[in-house]
């Protein structure tokens, strides 16, 4: 027998606990995510429950979980972080089962501490929690809920859903979360998950062979041992277009959170009903789907291709299996945070033979308008 060489787990981690949304308006928004992302509002806490600043709504679909937190006066905190990125990601919790060990081994590998351990209590029991800084204005709460059951946090109250509950659900949980960063900083990151946090990296990696011509970024993907708790990680490329990157970079006011994945088991249905309630959704040309090497490259997937091509979803393949994606255009004024609706079937990849083809695709059409 081989001795066990892999190394203790020094940030054991549960999942995404939730992920909250500093907005202008979180009513508005509140009801935007019940009925274009089919979310059911849970649980609210706000002026009415003594919470002078905010008011917050809890949304959930399966194991997804946003908070919307809306400023309910000027010089409320957070609203410094609308005025600045906009409605953006402020905070990417994740559970975890001891937080005060986790806190301690984050502030002691280089983290900085935003909000030290403390406990949060009410009629429904306890959660400790505690937070660290990641890239940009972005934190991580730690938080370990297992001595509380109630609606969301203590504080909170629950309450009805905003809209009549769907019957099916568009989306099942957080896949992965996607961090943008400055040029040049990706690997900074990668190495700061990598030490504060035990992550490892993911094989996918998006690097100079297709990031230059195509996709005018570079990826790289860290995880925690489970993978259940996914951050690519992402910085611009130099290219002859202006990077994507360098745009959510500029009009969000720095680094931070681009994409959340949303997981589906079933994206034809989904985006049906997203878009019948107003979501928008990237175009991805004909020729994607009329690209010979495309059925060649993805195989065998459980609808026709035609199915694929009248959403515009797209489709990618490695050696474990198949995964369908789309993605949405941003949900805000500024083109920053957006949504990807992602399918998997064994993959577990994030799409990354798609920034080729897509590219390549739209070049052919350049090509065929004497553009290119
Ligand atoms: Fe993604």
């Amino acid at each position: 027998m081989q001795p066990e060489t892999r190394t203790p787990d020094v940030f054991p981690v549960k999942g995404v606990d939730h992920l909250r949304f500093l907005v202008g308006n979180a009513r508005q928004a509140a009801h935007f995510y019940s009925t274009a992302f089919g979310m059911r509002c849970v649980a609210y806490r706000g002026p009415e429950q003594g919470f002078r600043d905010h008011a917050e709504y809890v949304m959930v679909s399966g194991g997804a979980k946003f908070v919307l937190t809306g400023m309910v006066h000027a010089g409320a905190p957070g609203a410094e972080h609308v005025t600045k990125h906009g409605d953006g990601i402020s905070d990417i919790a994740i559970e975890v089962p001891d937080v005060d060990a986790a806190y301690r081994h984050a502030t002691s590998t280089g983290a900085r501490g935003v909000t030290e351990p403390y406990d949060l209590k009410d009629e429904n029991g306890t959660v400790r929690m505690a937070a660290i800084a990641t890239y940009g204005d972005t934190v991580h709460s730690l938080v370990d809920r297992s001595g509380y059951d109630g609606p969301f946090l203590p504080g909170f109250v629950a309450r009805e859903p905003i809209v009549a509950v769907r019957p099916k659900r568009f989306f099942q949980a957080v896949d992965h979360v996607v961090g943008n960063v400055e040029l040049g900083k990706m690997d900074e990151w990668v190495e700061f998950y990598r030490r504060v946090m035990g992550f490892t990296n993911m094989a996918e990696f998006i690097g100079d062979d297709i990031a230059t011509d195509y996709s005018a970024l570079m990826s790289k993907v860290v995880a925690d041992g489970t993978r259940k708790v996914k951050f690519p990680l992402n910085e611009p490329a130099i290219s002859q277009r202006k990077s994507q990157i360098d745009e959510y970079l500029e009009f969000y006011g720095g680094p931070g959170a681009q994409h959340v994945a949303l997981a589906t088991n079933d994206i034809l249905t989904t985006v049906d009903a997203m878009r019948g309630a107003g979501v928008e959704f990237l175009n991805t040309p004909d020729s994607y789907y009329d690209d010979p090497e495309l059925r060649a490259r993805i195989g065998q997937v459980r609808v026709p291709i035609e199915e694929l091509k009248k959403r515009r979803i797209l489709v990618d393949r490695d050696e474990d299996g198949y995964l369908l994606q789309i993605f949405t255009a941003p949900v805000q004024d500024r083109p920053t945070v957006f949504f990807e609706l992602i399918e998997r079937h064994g993959s577990l990849g994030f799409g990354k033979g798609n920034f080729k083809a897509l590219f390549e695709a739209i070049e052919r059409e350049q090509e065929r308008r004497g553009n290119l």
